[in-house]
């Protein structure tokens, strides 16, 4: 007897009906870059198809996503001064803080804004901590790090995710929102993130780029597993609502892994250098990018993820919805 596995054969219903990951448009979150400045629109010439703007035109990147499907963003800041401290970060006046205001008055609660909370796109030495003697002092970060934190939700952000695997930096933002009376605010932690060379075009993009050195201090080495959960532990000991796995396409094993071990919702970060990758070799002809899309997310999913983070969110949002995908 041959034993069948019913190959759905021609069937695009069954298909479809018998799909087993399944990929809704609310579980996509896009990353936005906001430069310090009026007037700005510009294409990023190392995330082709990606925009950057500036408080005062963020709200055209927020409607044609809207009008996607998408509406869970991921912002950015790229102050116009850098200094030592990376004050730019925390000022209340700040690229970030004054586009969650003027988004907040537009949009309301018709869209979902995270900030990213680091300090590497406001340091003059574009390290995601302060630096004594060209190592970076991971404590007197912190106090800055919940600083940050408090800004954007006084400004209205709905959700902070810190970036800069400064060990303590949860607890640090998790102590300062509930002190300061923001107790309803998750965190979203970039708990497994290694020090990858997939995130060379977003440094490009936010100018964050280390002046020397780089991070392999903070971030993870890439040969580690049982790192990853050890951190993502410690950052659900902190309070952590959310856990990120970043890159996305090179940890599939530390989302599965992380899916057995732990509770909370996953969030992978499908990075610049992935997006690049694919926009690249479309670009050339060598692969669909349609379809390359497709798969490398419906991948990340089946690993195990519950939210994807990506440049192709309003692409895919149209993807799901035709159900070429989800
Ligand atoms: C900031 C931060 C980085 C990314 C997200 N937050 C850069 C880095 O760690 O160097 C990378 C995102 C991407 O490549 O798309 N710490």
């Amino acid at each position: 007897m041959v034993i069948r596995t019913r190959r759905l054969r021609g069937s695009d219903a069954l298909r479809r009906m018998t799909r087993e990951t399944r990929i809704s448009q609310d579980s996509l979150i896009y990353p936005l870059f906001i430069k310090e400045g009026k007037n700005i629109a510009e294409e990023l010439t190392s995330l082709k198809g990606q925009i950057r703007y500036s408080p005062d035109t963020a709200a055209k990147g927020i409607e044609t996503a809207l009008s996607a499907g998408v509406r869970s963003f991921l912002l950015f800041g790229i102050p116009e001064n850098k200094d030592g401290g990376g004050s730019g970060a925390y000022d209340e006046n700040g690229v970030v803080q004054q586009t969650l205001k003027n988004l907040k008055k537009e949009f309301g609660n018709d869209v979902y804004l995270i900030t990213d909370v680091c300090l590497c796109e406001y340091t003059s030495h574009g390290h995601c901590g302060l630096i004594n003697n060209e190592t970076v002092d991971n404590d007197a970060t912190l106090p800055l790090l919940a600083k940050t934190t408090l800004s954007h939700v006084q400004a209205g952000a709905d959700m902070a995710a810190p970036s800069g695997m400064m060990d303590g930096t949860v607890a640090a933002m998790r102590a300062a929102l509930d002190k300061g009376g923001y107790a309803d605010i998750p965190i979203m932690s970039y708990a497994a993130k290694y020090a990858s060379s997939f995130y060379g075009p977003f440094r490009d993009a936010a100018g964050s780029a280390p002046q020397f050195g780089d991070r392999k201090t903070y971030q993870m080495d890439y040969h580690n597993s049982r790192e990853a959960l050890k951190r993502i532990q410690i950052d659900i000991d902190g309070g952590a609502d959310i856990i990120i796995v970043k890159p996305a396409l090179p940890s599939l094993d530390i989302i599965s892994k992380t899916r057995d071990n732990v509770k909370l919702p996953i969030a992978a970060y499908s990075v610049s250098g992935e997006y690049a990758m694919i926009k690249e070799s479309a670009a050339s002809g060598f692969i669909d990018e349609y379809n390359v899309m497709c798969e490398s997310a419906a991948a990340v999913y089946r690993a195990g993820a519950d939210i994807l983070i990506t440049y192709f969110a309003k692409e895919l949002a149209e993807a799901i919805r035709k159900g070429d995908i989800g």
